[in-house]
């Protein structure tokens, strides 16, 4: 029996033979390493509960003004984690990429060759800073509401319910994103928002063939599935393992 050693972990180039190693999904616990900390997952899971107060009936006002203004400090919170905070996986510096890099990494997501990062990759940094910039738009407008000088102002209701649309698209986005990522990396990005711990391992590579993992493959994987049958086209099939 071979050892399951370094094998299990070595990249696979295109042109590699099939790494003989058990398919299997490396495990959280396996090499589990922090990522997000505590005031990163904090700040996500709270916005996502606060922006729903945004879309309570208009008789709710009192509430929806609270969320809001709680948003905006969290947000505030988060750009000045993201300037100097400890976590080094949260700062801005080391995940916004150049646009060029973002499109390159766009393409790389098409052909199904993303190569994975432990923190935001950089399609989900760009991603990030919109779903921020919008959130500032919107609690930024919505307190100015509240004053004398804009309140019932005609533009800054149409900016705030603009940029509220607008945001409901980009989260729609980053969620198909985060789905995609998570199934082409083979993790759950959601469980290591929460949990904050990822695989130091790519779990990509748990799998022996390093194969491909296109969104049209997706498509055909799940028509397959939904048509009951296991044959896709799929050439993922385990290779046993030796000995
Ligand atoms: C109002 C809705 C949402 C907003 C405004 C939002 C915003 C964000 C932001 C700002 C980040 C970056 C986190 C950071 O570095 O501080 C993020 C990351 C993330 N969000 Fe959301 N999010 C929303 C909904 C969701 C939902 C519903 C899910 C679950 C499917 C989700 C899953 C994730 C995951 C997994 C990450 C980490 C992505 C990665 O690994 O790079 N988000 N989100
Ligand atoms: C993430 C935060 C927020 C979201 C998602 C949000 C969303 C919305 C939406 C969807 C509407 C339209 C409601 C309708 O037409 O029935 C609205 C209206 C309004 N929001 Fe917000 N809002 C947010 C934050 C705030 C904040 C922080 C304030 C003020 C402190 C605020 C003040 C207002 C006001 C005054 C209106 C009524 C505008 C009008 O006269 O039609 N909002 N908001």
């Amino acid at each position: 029996m071979a050892p399951a050693g370094p094998a299990a972990t070595r990249p696979v180039t295109a042109k590699a033979r099939p790494v003989k190693a058990k398919a299997r999904p490396v495990t959280a616990k396996e090499g589990a390493v922090p990522v997000w900390d505590r005031f990163i997952r904090a700040f996500h899971w709270a916005v996502v509960s606060l922006v729903v107060l945004g879309f309570l009936d208009p008789r709710w006002h009192r509430l929806h003004r609270m969320g809001g203004v709680a948003v905006l400090l969290l947000v505030l919170a988060r750009i000045g984690w993201g300037i100097g905070g400890p976590n080094r996986h949260g700062r801005f510096a080391a995940f916004v990429r150049t646009p060029r890099a973002t499109l390159a990494y766009l393409r790389a997501i098409a052909r199904g060759r993303a190569h994975r990062t432990l923190g935001h990759n950089p399609a989900g940094a760009a991603m990030i800073l919109a779903l921020i910039g919008t959130l500032l738009l919107i609690t930024v407008s919505g307190l100015m509401l509240e004053t004398n000088a804009y309140y019932g102002l005609g533009w800054v209701i149409v900016l705030h319910k603009a940029a509220t649309s607008f945001l409901l698209v980009l989260v729609g986005l980053h969620v198909g994103g985060v789905v995609l990522a998570s199934w082409q990396h083979r993790e759950n990005l959601v469980r290591a928002m929460l949990s904050g711990h990822k695989s130091a391992q790519d779990p990509a590579l748990a799998h022996p063939e390093g194969e491909r993992r296109s969104p049209a493959r997706a498509i055909r994987d799940l028509h397959a599935a939904v048509m009951g049958r296991s044959d896709s086209g799929d050439d993922r099939k385990p290779q046993p393992s030796p000995g």
